[in-house]
C-alpha cells in the first residue's frame, strides 16, 4: 500500500514531476512509420504534451507544436515541404528544429524583417527505427536511441499493433511484473469468458505457479517462474523474460518474439504497442513496409458489463485489468502479498533511478557510447510455460497477434 503522494509521485508524467523528469530520459515510439505514408501529418500525444508528427518532403519525420506560432491555426493541416511544415493559414514555414524558416507577407513588405529569427515552435528530436518513429522530449543532449535487437535483426518479418488504453502506464507495466496473473487471467477467466460466449474450447493443462523471482539486472528484471511439476532446470526458472526499464516487457519466445511497449500519453492515457519479429521462411520476400494494425480495447458498459468478444485472448484480458483498476489505480488502497514482490521491486528501482537524476547521473538504458548500441541482445525462455502445454489452446488466443497482419501469411508459409 502505498501513501496518496508516493501514488501521485509515481503516477504523475508531466514536466517537472519526478517522474515525468525520469521518463523524459527515453525515447518513445510514437508511431508507425508506415503511418505517415498514409498521411503525412498524424496528432500524437505524449507525457501530457500535445504534438503534431510529420514527414517533409526529404522523407525526415518532426516534431513540432500543435498550433501555428502566428495566430494558432492547427499544423495537422500543415503543408510538408522540402525544409519542414507549412502552415496553410498564411503560409509561415517551420523547419524540423521548430524555427521559423519563411513568414511570406512579412517579407514581402519588409524585405529587411527580421520578425521570423524571433519565432519558434516547441519542436523535440525524432529518429525511426525498426519501422517505428521515436521521439525523444528530454534534455539535451539527447542520448542514443537503443538499438534492442529486435529492431535491427535480420532476416525476419515484423508487425506492429497499437491500442490506446485508458489507464496509466505505470498499472500496464506492473502487470509484467506479475506472473501469477497469468494462470488466472489467461486461463481460468479465458476459460469463463469461453462459457460466457457458449464456446466450447477451452485451455487444458493447469498452469499453477509454486515459484517467482525477480532478478535486478543492467537492463531491468528478469522475471522467472516455477510452475506445479516443474524444477530448477527448466527454462521458465533458469532464462525468464526481461522487462527493461522503464517501459518495455519481452514476450513470446526467440522464434516469435513480443515487445510491449508502454508509451505514457498523459497521466490517464496509455499508447500500448505490440512489435513482433516472425522468422522469414525462405522464398518470402523481406517487407518494404512494416504493416501496423489496431488492437481492440475492452471496456465496460454504465453498468461495468464488459464487451465478452474482445476477452478471449491475452491482450483483451490484459487490457480489461488494467482499464478496471481506474484511470489511475489507487494504490492507497491496495493490498499487496506474495505475489507482488515483483511489483515491489519495480517501484523500488523507478524510486532509485528518479534520484539518481536527481543527483544529476543518467538513470539505467541511457546510451550514450554507439559501440555498446549496434545490436543489444536479450534472452528469454522458449520452452515457456512448461514447455507451451498452457499455449495448447484455442488457436490464436495469445494476444494481439489475434488480429496481426502477418501471422497469417507467415503460417501459410510455414504449412
Ligand atoms: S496562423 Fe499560421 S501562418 Fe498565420
Ligand atoms: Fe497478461
Amino acid at each position: 500500500m502505498l501513501s496518496q503522494e508516493e501514488n501521485e509521485q509515481l503516477t504523475k508524467v508531466g514536466r517537472g514531476t519526478p517522474m515525468g523528469d525520469l521518463l523524459r530520459r527515453y525515447w518513445y515510439p510514437i508511431a508507425a512509420s508506415s503511418e505517415l505514408i498514409e498521411k503525412p501529418t498524424k496528432a500524437v500525444r505524449i507525457l501530457g504534451e500535445d504534438l503534431v508528427l510529420y514527414r517533409d518532403k526529404q522523407g525526415r519525420p518532426g516534431l513540432i507544436g500543435p498550433q501555428c506560432a502566428h495566430r494558432r491555426m492547427s499544423m495537422m493541416l500543415g503543408i510538408p515541404e522540402k525544409e519542414g511544415l507549412r502552415c496553410p493559414y498564411h503560409g509561415w514555414l517551420y523547419g524540423r528544429d521548430g524555427k521559423c524558416l519563411e513568414q511570406p507577407y512579412e517579407t514581402a513588405e519588409d524585405p529587411s524583417s527580421t520578425f521570423k529569427d524571433r519565432i519558434r515552435m516547441p519542436a523535440y528530436p525524432v529518429q525511426e527505427l525498426g519501422g517505428l518513429v521515436f521521439a525523444y522530449l528530454g534534455p539535451e543532449p539527447a542520448p542514443l536511441l537503443p538499438r534492442w535487437e529486435l529492431f535491427v535483426r535480420d532476416g525476419v518479418l515484423r508487425d506492429i499493433g497499437a491500442a490506446i488504453v485508458p489507464c496509466n502506464w505505470l498499472q500496464i507495466m506492473e502487470n509484467s511484473l506479475d506472473p501469477v496473473h497469468v494462470e488466472w487471467l489467461h486461463q481460468h477467466f479465458f476459460n469463463y469468458v469461453q462459457e460466457r460466449l457458449g464456446r466450447t474450447e477451452f485451455k487444458g493443462q493447469p498452469v499453477s505457479h509454486k515459484m517467482i523471482n525477480f532478478r535486478e539486472f543492467e537492463h531491468g528484471i528478469i522475471k522467472t517462474r516455477m510452475l506445479e511439476g516443474e524444477t530448477e532446470e527448466n527454462e521458465d526458472w533458469q532464462v525468464g523474460h526481461p522487462v527493461l526499464f522503464p517501459n518495455i516487457l519481452l514476450s513470446g519466445s526467440t522464434q516469435r518474439p513480443t515487445f510491449q511497449i508502454r508509451v505514457p500519453i498523459d497521466d490517464t492515457n496509455t499508447l500500448h504497442l505490440w512489435y513482433t519479429c516472425y522468422q522469414r521462411a525462405a522464398g518470402m520476400a523481406p517487407q518494404e513496409v512494416i504493416p501496423f494494425y489496431k488492437v481492440p480495447v475492452p471496456g465496460v458498459d454504465a453498468t461495468g458489463e464488459p464487451d465478452w468478444s474482445l476477452l478471449d485472448n491475452n491482450s483483451g484480458e490484459d487490457i480489461i485489468a488494467w482499464v478496471t483498476q481506474g484511470g489511475v489505480a489507487d494504490r492507497t488502497k491496495e493490498a499487496l502479498g506474495l505475489s507482488d514482490k515483483g511489483i515491489i521491486l519495480f517501484r523500488r528501482q523507478l524510486k532509485e533511478q528518479m534520484e539518481k537524476i536527481q543527483a544529476g547521473q543518467d538513470p539505467i538504458n541511457v546510451f550514450r557510447d554507439p559501440a555498446k548500441n549496434v545490436s543489444i541482445k536479450l534472452r528469454l525462455e522458449d520452452a515457456k510455460l512448461n514447455s507451451g502445454s498452457f499455449r495448447a489452446g484455442p488457436r490464436r488466443q495469445g494476444g494481439a497477434t489475434k488480429y496481426s497482419p502477418v501471422l497469417d501469411q507467415v503460417e501459410r508459409a510455414a504449412k
